[in-house]
């Protein structure tokens, strides 16, 4: 499946295409790819001709002499983040059928690509690589050619085929100077100039050509020629288009016109969360984990999970815990990277080690991988960077689908990591029978429910702003909660501390009053999260007595909770849902807080002081 955050470019028009398909895959470099490769329409013959490679956009420039080694005024380009199928050349886009009749770029997760490869193959059809794209690619060739129809009638048959999310470019041999696009989910934009008509996944690709842009909508096709675009509904139908005029600025552009690529990748979320769980759902709506690695032999024999990570990742294994061990029913330690390498640990050979890295490349975690497998124990990764060490090395991998993460505070790789546990702590439950089949299939349902309730709380940030304005020159700030709140409270600690630098600690509520209740002095900001009802009594009274030393309170809690009301003195309600889930909803907030505050310090979000995105040294 292709990763979410690919680049596509395509011109056609006057002028030579390869030059304009390779700056506008440089203008989309930030987003992270690790192959790259351009497909162009020649004049002289109904050649395409296809250039790809493994690494840098530079390689792709220097075997096609700045592209002008490669003639034609009509050609796409794609730049590659993998997820499965490892970076290469031949995995590289743009995928092209056997007789050159059909070549193609895509960003995207097809998600029936398994069924579509089989039928295909009982089709006549072969393919070259591991990816999804390439079956797409296929299937417009088989419809094209079965049907005898047009490129759009053969482009809507496809879309009504497959299942999935795909901004996707396509040449057909037939139809030279044309290129013809299909959008649903992933973004695509089509430019027009006097010059030709251009189509990329994100505005900063096209903005030097023009910022005269059509948004293609979810399902709609495009027919682009040098004289502009037209545009179809799925049957078939022509739609009319508002030329739009892009405002943005080349920088605002990368950020989507967010201000940080945090706020950016923070409204990311719900997408990142929604494409991490349809990525082990399978047709059924089950989790399947297959493609993780993990048989349900190998999950009936572990004996002990040990989950190893830093920072925030490991924030999500202390939340893990607490649901592993409640849904799955076995014991699950959480270790720091940098102890456990360290801590000669004891480790029984039926365990599994969980290394959780957003990077896959964070030392301290990957040294701890190595030793797990020099002792021998199973090892799972949860990552975001196919290819990465940590991927690589580990016996299974649980990919997350969040894109490439920019900002150095992770927030989407966060929530997926999440995700990715929760879905764990289910099937594993299931497969060990600690899990009853009916809880198991609500929970399956709940959880695609959380994607449209993060959404419902950013809608919300405008209050988190005021609030944080107003605590923007705090000195201290203590974040309280129980169980599952506790672990979310560690999180929206180090949100705040690593891009406000504003000192703050997160506190199991009832370890207060063995010590730290002292430094709570009058106006003290303690925040209080309280999203298991289990435990919420507990908390409020450990609410009141910080209260009656002078602190002042934010209580973080579910719909419903409103006589929280009458105890803290600002509060911020969540959806509810099962509370297993509640990290990735009470999460939320905590990273508008964090953002808030540093965005009211003027400080610089993206690139904290003093912090890396991937801390690969010690
Ligand atoms: C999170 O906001 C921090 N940037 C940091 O704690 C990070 O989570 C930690 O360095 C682990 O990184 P990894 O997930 O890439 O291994």
């Amino acid at each position: 499946m292709e990763r979410i955050m690919c680049g596509i470019v395509g011109f056609t028009g006057e002028g030579q295409a390869a030059p304009i398909l390779l700056d506008g895959l440089s203008k989309l470099e930030y987003r992270g790819y690790d192959s790259a490769g351009i497909a162009v329409k020649r004049d002289d013959s109904d050649r395409v001709e296809v250039v790809k490679v493994k690494g840098r956009l530079e390689e792709l420039s220097k075997k096609t002499n700045g592209g002008h080694a490669v003639k034609g005024n009509c050609g796409i380009g794609h730049t590659r983040w993998a997820t499965h199928g490892e970076p290469s050349e031949l995995n590289a886009h743009p995928h092209v059928t056997e007789d050159g009749a059909v070549v193609g770029v895509h960003n995207g997760i097809i998600e029936n690509y398994v069924e579509l490869r089989e039928k295909l193959q009982k089709n006549g059809y072969s393919f070259y690589s591991q990816t999804d794209t390439e079956i797409l690619i296929k299937l417009v060739d088989y419809y094209y050619k079965k049907y005898k129809v047009g490129p759009i009638d053969a482009l809507a048959k496809t879309m009504v085929r497959v299942r999935g999310s795909y901004a996707l470019a396509v040449m057909f041999r037939d139809y030279p100077g044309e290129i013809y696009v299909a959008r649903k989910d992933s973004p695509m934009i089509i430019g027009t100039n006097p010059e030709g008509t251009y189509v990329a996944s994100d505005v900063p690709a096209i903005l030097r050509y023009t910022r005269n842009v059509y948004y293609i909508g979810n399902l709609e096709m495009a027919r682009l020629t040098r004289e502009g675009a037209t545009f179809y509904d799925l049957n078939g139908d022509e739609v009319t288009k508002k030329l739009v005029e892009i405002k943005w600025d080349a920088e605002a552009a990368e950020k989507g016109g967010y201000e940080h690529f945090m706020m950016k990748e923070i409204h990311e979320q719900p997408k990142a969360v929604r494409d991490t769980i349809g990525s082990v759902l399978n047709a059924e709506g089950n989790v399947d984990l297959t493609a993780v690695g993990l048989s349900d032999e190998d999950i009936r024999d572990i004996s002990q999970i040990y989950i190893v990570a830093c920072g925030s990742a490991y924030h999500v294994g202390i939340a893990a815990q607490y649901v592993i061990e409640d849904l799955a029913r076995i014991p699950v330690r959480v270790e720091l990277g940098s102890e456990f390498r360290y801590r000669k640990p004891l480790l029984d050979p039926k365990g599994l080690v969980v290394v959780i890295s957003q990077s896959g490349e964070t030392a301290d975690s990957l040294a701890a991988l190595r030793e797990a497998k020099e002792k021998g124990v199973k090892t799972l990764a949860i990552v975001n960077v196919v290819g990465s060490s940590i991927a690589r090395e580990a016996d299974s991998v649980f990919y997350t689908l969040a894109g490439p993460e920019i900002a150095v505070a992770t927030t989407k790789g966060y929530s997926t990591q999440l995700v990715a546990c929760y879905l764990l702590a289910m099937q594993f439950g299931l497969v060990r029978g600690a899990l009853e089949e009916s809880y198991y299939h609500e929970l399956v349902a709940e959880i695609q429910t959380l994607p449209e309730k993060i959404d419902r709380i950013i809608e919300d940030k405008e209050r988190i702003q005021w609030f944080a304005s107003k605590y923007a020159h705090a000195r201290d700030v203590f974040f309280v909660g129980r169980g599952i709140d506790y672990a979310i409270c560690l999180e929206g600690s180090l949100k705040v501390k690593e891009v406000s630098y504003v000192h703050s600690e997160a506190y199991a509520a009832g370890e207060l009053k063995h010590g730290t209740i002292s430094l709570i002095e009058d106006g003290t900001l303690v925040i209080g999260v309280l999203t298991q009802s289990d435990l919420y009594e507990k908390t409020v009274s450990n609410l009141v007595e910080v209260k009656s030393r002078g602190a002042y309170l934010m209580g973080l809690t579910t719909y419903g909770h409103y006589e929280i009301e009458d105890t803290v003195d600002f509060n911020v309600y969540v959806p509810r849902t099962d509370e297993h889930f509640a990290s990735s909803l009470a999460v939320i907030p905590l990273q508008l807080l964090g953002y808030y505050i540093a965005v009211a310090r003027g400080l610089d979000v993206d690139k904290p002081r003093n912090l890396a995105k991937s801390v690969t040294v010690e």
